[in-house]
């Protein structure tokens, strides 16, 4: 069996670090990854910059990585998070490939995160897909807070599954499915999973874990009891999200390549490499990140 993993440190986890990468050294973390395997990743995201300080520059690096990075490995997917025609209209112009949409299952985190409500949100990605389908550009999805949102709290499934249905209706190829906050529990990961798999062709479902209560892991195990082979991960266990207060990073990447692979689950990613790469960034960075892997000699 074998499970796909998108990494998203490059930009789920940078956007939230006190550390400023400079887009050389973006640009470094990017080719340590491709080193361990890495086909699929978050390089950057074409938001404000104002909102999100640490995503500036996107352009930049995609066309340095495009010049010098991508070229040297195969079969590479990059995508870049896009919230308006104005992100679309810089993706297009940097020659991006693949971009990412992304919507809230609450009211409350789209004005945060967006600063619009859930149904303006869907009229900017209509307008985002539109600008994709004439440029050939590939779409993904995300929808954030499916098992609770930091201003509303519980979430229902019936609310998730109905923005998740009107998402899947603009064509994505995969659909990710954010545990924004961390809140997430296995016996509530496998029955969201079994409704939204009834929704959505399993190899389009990714699940998307923030390890905040230490349960990701569990959830993942649980989604893999249900079918589920993507997830996203961030290496190190980087970041969190800019507006939701608390959140810590993503499921550290190589945590989740160790379970897999101890279970014989194959993901393509050599854990060493990814091992080592955390530890370049914890010296670069000057602090210890989540990861359990990275802080034991590996045998
Ligand atoms: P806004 O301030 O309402 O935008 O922000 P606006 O349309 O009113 O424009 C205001 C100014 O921003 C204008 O410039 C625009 O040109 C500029 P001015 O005229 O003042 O000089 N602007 C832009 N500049 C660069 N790129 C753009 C862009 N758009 C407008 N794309 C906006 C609305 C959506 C842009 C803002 O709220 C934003 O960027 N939000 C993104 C926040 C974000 O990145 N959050 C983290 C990612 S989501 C996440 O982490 C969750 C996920 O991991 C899954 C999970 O864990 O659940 C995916
Ligand atoms: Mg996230």
């Amino acid at each position: 069996m074998k499970v796909k993993i998108t990494e998203v440190g490059p930009r789920d986890g940078l956007q939230n670090e006190k550390s400023v990468f400079s887009i050389a050294q973006r640009k470094t973390l990017i080719n340590d990854l491709l080193k361990a395997g890495v086909k699929h990743l978050e390089p950057g995201a074409f938001v404000s910059p104002v909102w999100v300080p640490r995503m500036a520059g996107s352009d930049k690096l995609h066309k340095q990585l495009s010049k010098s990075v991508f070229s040297k490995y195969k079969n590479i997917r990059a995508t870049y998070l896009v919230p308006n025609a104005i992100g679309m209209q810089t993706a297009i112009d940097s020659g991006v490939k693949d971009v990412a949409i992304f919507a809230s299952s609450t009211e409350a985190f789209a004005q945060r995160n967006t600063n619009c409500s859930i149904k303006e949100s869907f009229e900017r990605m209509t307008e985002v897909v539109n600008m994709a389908k004439q440029n050939k550009i590939k779409v993904r999805g995300y929808l954030s807070t499916v098992f609770g949102c930091p201003y509303e709290g519980k979430v229902s499934e019936s609310k998730v599954l109905k923005v998740a249905e009107k998402m899947f209706d603009f064509g994505v190829y995969e659909l990710s499915f954010g545990d924004t906050i961390g809140v997430a529990n296995p016996k509530q990961v496998r029955s969201l999973t079994k409704k939204i798999q009834a929704l959505i062709p399993n190899e389009k479902i990714v699940m998307h874990f923030h390890d905040t209560r230490g349960m990701a892991l569990a959830n993942i195990l649980a989604s893999l009891d249900c079918g589920v082979k993507n997830f996203d991960s961030s290496i190190g266990g980087l970041g969190g999200c800019p507006y939701a207060e608390g959140a810590t990073g993503n499921v550290a990447t190589e945590d989740v390549v160790n379970m897999l692979h101890q279970m014989g689950v194959k993901t393509g990613l050599d854990l060493e490499q990814l091992v080592k790469t955390t530890r370049k960034l914890e010296k670069s960075m000057g602090r210890a990140l989540p990861s359990k892997l990275s802080k034991i000699k590996l045998s």
